[in-house]
């Protein structure tokens, strides 16, 4: 039965995309793992593959110090979803006893843990720590990540702001989130932006052409809109893609709605529009300290989850308390943007 077992091995991956404060949640686990619990921890190498593929390498102090600071994971990243393997199932009970885990401690998005969640029912001893820039976990107010990825955004706007007023151009700013609008919602806020656009409210396009000409009369000659890679027209049924693809989780990978809108904004406004991508730049470098702590914090919950044997679970943020929640909640349905907090951005539409 899970739980049952006493604890000796504990393995460590991190999952899906990267993004800062990974490093944080592994000095944590590994730090009070070993000095409170004297665990014998051990890193999966690249997500669930490692774990298939029996890759891994000891975590000791050393090798979890010096890494708080640091982006993306010192452990590695994929993909990979073990239960679109042939015998996925088989091969990750199998993992489990050849490298003796008693507990495996998975650090990812809604794709590894909804892994992790099918692998609790297993009957495996197994806990999530809930990570993304997206936000767009159910169960939790904030995922760690997410703070970093809206100061870049911040960042990139004031950045943007200054050369659109001396070209009186429009910019439009294109920013990840997947299906959900928490980056540009409040990536935007922060910025000051003077539309955003998020997948939550499929967009007019006269009106956003109406309100930059709206701006245009009242003396405001440049425009920033931010539009969320998800984002799309009311009219038009298919997200704006890369290309056909589709990962081993069902996912299109997003992005052109930018660079499309911008080019009809430009057509039918006569105003000069630039598209700005800001990609991966949003997922890369330091964690804020906001994610740091985040990151922190949830990692010493997740260990002393495996300690009191309360698997199925997750660390989560409620208010500023850390809460234990069962994966199956995180899990159940995309956090999706409040409509209150996007009202307030409305107000300073235009
Ligand atoms: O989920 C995080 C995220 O950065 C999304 O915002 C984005 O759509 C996607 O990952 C990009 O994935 P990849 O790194 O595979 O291009």
């Amino acid at each position: 039965m899970a739980g049952s077992k006493k604890i000796r091995k504990i393995g460590i991956l991190t999952g899906g995309g990267d993004c800062p404060g990974l490093n944080a949640v592994i000095r944590a686990i590994v730090r009070k793992g070993i000095d409170k619990y004297g665990y014998d921890m051990v890193g999966i190498k690249r997500g669930y593959a490692g774990l298939l593929e029996r890759d891994v390498s000891p975590l000791d102090l050393r090798s979890a110090s010096g890494i708080l600071h640091r982006g993306g994971t010192i452990l590695g990243t994929s993909r990979t979803n073990p239960f679109k393997m042939e015998a996925g199932e088989e091969k990750i009970k199998d993992s489990f006893k050849k490298l003796g885990l008693d507990a495996l401690i998975a650090i990812g998005g809604e794709d590894t843990l909804g892994v992790a969640n099918k692998i609790s029912k297993m009957g495996l001893n197994i806990i999530g720590v809930p990570k993304t820039i997206d936000n767009d976990l159910s169960a939790t107010d904030f995922t760690f990540g997410f703070d970093t990825a809206i100061n870049i955004v911040t960042d990139a706007i004031d950045r943007l702001h200054t050369t659109a007023e001396s070209h009186d151009r429009v910019m439009v700013v294109e920013v990840m989130g997947r299906h959900a609008g928490w980056i540009a919602t409040y990536g935007g806020m922060a910025g000051g932006a003077d539309i955003i656009l998020i997948p939550e409210e499929p967009f007019d396009i006269d009106e956003v052409c109406n309100l930059i000409k709206k701006r245009h009369k009242r003396g405001k000659n440049f425009s920033i809109v931010v539009v969320a890679e998800g984002a799309k027209p009311k009219d038009i049924k298919k997200f704006v893609t890369k290309d056909e693809s589709i990962d081993a989780f069902g996912h299109i990978k997003l992005g052109g709605i930018g660079e499309a809108l911008s080019k009809e904004i430009e057509k039918r406004t006569e105003f000069e529009t630039r598209a700005v991508v800001l990609g991966h730049i949003q997922r890369g470098g330091s964690p804020t300290a906001f994610d740091r702590v985040l990151g922190t914090r949830y990692g010493i919950a997740a260990i002393d989850l495996v300690a009191q044997g309360k698997f199925g679970m997750m660390p989560s943020l409620q208010g500023n308390k850390i809460v234990a929640v069962k994966l199956e909640k995180a899990v159940a349905k995309l956090k999706t943007v409040d409509k209150d907090i996007y009202d307030i951005a409305k107000v300073f539409f235009g």
